[in-house]
């Protein structure tokens, strides 16, 4: 399988619904795998679980358009993730995290959010990759999220190019999106960036336990499995593998 460069072609709308949306209404009248859809504003921007993504202006809001074999598909949340923090990397100093499965967290405030949807086209199966990067929002007293959320603006004091970031975003992804159907990705050094390995951390999943389904739940955090699945310990200390459908929040 050839696979082309992401990011080739890059439509930026003034305001959008959601790039969800039109990537998807983009896809039914045929475009390219690997089409970026940007918007400068959202007025439906929508997160994982329903929640909404709010951005009160000038941060990076994309979808990518990706024809994804499903054995691949479960390693895309983390080398998203895993994008965005070598992207902010490159901008500072600090501690960056990937909280899995996709949130990055820089001094544990939540900086970006990914959101995977799966469809299916005429017989094809496609993936939209949603990407909310905070770059010159203001979030000092927002409370959207379990964590605090934060800008680059607000770390660096400045503003910055969003189209910059997102350029180097995708020059990141693509890497690692070629390295992933050359089964090349390292899944040891991204662990290394895990937040919270070895600590017991609250997930909301929908992990059915002897007693419980569908509650918080916390795993002691042991390491990512080669398919991109969360090893896990419980409370009676066996071991599980989270998957990303399998986590509510
Ligand atoms: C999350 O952390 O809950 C995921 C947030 C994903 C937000 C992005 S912004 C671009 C794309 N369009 C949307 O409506 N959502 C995603």
């Amino acid at each position: 399988m050839i696979v082309k460069n992401i990011g080739e072609k890059i439509y930026i709308f003034d305001q959008l619904t959601s790039t969800m949306d039109k990537a998807k209404e983009m896809v039914a009248n045929g475009i390219d795998d690997g089409t970026v859809i940007m918007a400068k504003k959202q007025t439906n921007g929508r997160g994982s679980n329903n929640r909404e993504w709010i951005s009160d202006g000038n941060d990076a809001l994309f979808s990518i358009v990706l024809d994804l074999s499903t054995s691949k598909i479960s390693l895309i949340p983390i080398i998203t993730a895993y994008s965005i923090l070598l992207t902010l990397e490159a901008h500072m100093n600090k501690k960056i995290n990937i909280k899995w499965p996709n949130d990055v967290l820089v001094d544990e405030k939540k900086i970006s959010g990914v959101l995977i949807e799966n469809f299916i086209q005429g017989g094809v199966s496609k993936t939209i990759l949603g990407v909310g990067i905070n770059i010159n929002s203001s979030h000092s007293g927002s409370q959207n999220f379990i964590y605090p959320s934060t800008s680059l603006m607000e770390i660096l004091n400045k503003k910055i190019d969003v189209l910059l970031i997102v350029d180097q975003f995708l020059n990141n992804f693509n890497l690692l999106y070629k390295n992933l159907f050359l089964d090349k990705i390292n899944l040891e050094k991204i662990s290394e960036k895990l937040y919270g390995t070895g600590k017991i951390i609250d997930f909301r999943t929908n992990y059915s336990t002897d007693e419980n389904m569908s509650e918080n739940n916390k795993y002691k955090i042991l390491g990512l499995n080669s398919d991109g699945t969360l090893r896990v310990s419980n409370s009676k200390k066996e071991i599980l593998s989270l998957s990303y459908s399998e986590i509510s929040s």
